[in-house]
């Protein structure tokens, strides 16, 4: 049973999840349950980093750990658990801390993209470290493999810096995880930038049919494509990414006759809105059942929790060992 390879992946429960997130990471947990050994943390000290008021944050786990479980996750297999429930997540980062330089961190593009989409005027010491106690999540269940979006890559960068000095330095204890992507790993937003809450560019998870038909409404297309029978040009329509990924069996059609000018950019978004809803359907079903039952989520938590602890414990008593600490 050990002898599965571990994986490690979490998200920011910043509120319900939208396609970005499915598509990016979230088919990936799927797909990947049961040949691995999948732990899916809620990084709710990392939310901190972003918006310091903390009274939301247990309902938001609750509605991300519902999008997850509509979307698959079996949490018997896969534990589910809040970082903020286990202690040993900041031991491990003050201890990670150490073993990296301030002058790395700085130069972190994924923080850097996110200071400037909030409009974040001076970063705090805990937003610079957000990638060291990313590295502690991950290692601290010596996850192997980080399935995750594009976005991520340059901390688990940082998650493999961070084990191999900490190896070299005390005593080999950690793997060096590896991000996994999916072929869809950045699908755009709406406006064609990344998809993102706070870009306002989402289509959510859990949005209805007509929500998902009016918000595909203002997706930008080809800017050369201005009239309906205008020939178009798919390869820079963030439309026609739409349709590879959730209507894949029409994909050549729909270029050809994009390109032809047969096909307008309404009637092109309303087909693939359909195909989204589609998806989309029984994953509603699914969310609108655990939704009623908000006792199942919180023990489903709590046992998630137990199996998390009990796994960093393990970590934890192995990394004092090699530092001869205690
Ligand atoms: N940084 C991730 C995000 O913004 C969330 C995260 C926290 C994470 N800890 C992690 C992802 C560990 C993978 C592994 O979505």
């Amino acid at each position: 049973m050990s002898s599965l390879k571990t994986i490690l992946s979490g998200m920011r429960p910043t509120g319900k999840l939208h396609l970005g997130h499915l598509v990016g990471a979230l088919e990936n947990w799927v797909t990947l349950q049961g040949q691995y050994k999948n732990y899916h943390l809620i990084a709710d000290y990392h939310a901190l980093t972003t918006n310091l008021d903390s009274s939301g944050l247990y309902q938001n786990s609750v509605d991300m750990t519902i999008d997850w479980l509509a979307a698959g996750i079996d949490p018997e297999k896969s534990p589910i658990f809040r970082q903020s429930q286990i202690k040993e997540h900041t031991e491990l980062h003050l201890i990670f801390s150490m073993l990296i330089t301030a002058a790395r961190l700085e130069r972190n593009p994924a923080v850097k993209d996110q200071v400037r989409d909030l409009n974040i005027e001076s970063v705090t010491y805990g937003h610079l470290g957000y990638p060291v106690l990313q590295a502690a999540d991950i290692l601290l269940y010596r996850g192997e493999l980080v399935p995750v979006g594009e976005d991520q890559v340059p901390h688990v960068e940082i998650s493999r810096e961070i084990a191999r000095r900490f190896n070299s330095q005390y005593g080999e204890v950690f793997p060096e995880p590896e991000p996994k992507l999916t072929k869809f790993a950045r699908l755009p937003g709406l406006d064609a930038r990344r998809m993102s809450k706070s870009l306002g560019n989402t289509i959510l998870l859990s949005d209805p049919p007509d929500e998902i038909q009016r918000k595909m409404r203002t997706a930008i297309t080809d800017p050369q494509k201005i009239r309906k029978n205008d020939p178009g040009r798919p390869q820079v329509c963030l439309v026609f990414t739409y349709h590879q990924k959730f209507n894949a069996a029409e994909e050549q059609s729909i270029e050809a006759d994009c390109r032809s000018g047969v096909l307008g950019c309404v009637e092109c978004k309303r087909r693939v809105a359909e195909k989204i809803s589609a998806t989309l359907t029984p994953f509603r079903e699914k969310r609108a059942y655990y939704e009623s039952r908000p006792g199942e989520i919180r023990d489903l938590l709590a046992s998630g929790e137990r199996r998390a602890r009990e796994r960093a414990r393990q970590t934890m008593a192995d990394v004092r060992t090699v530092m001869k600490l205690g």
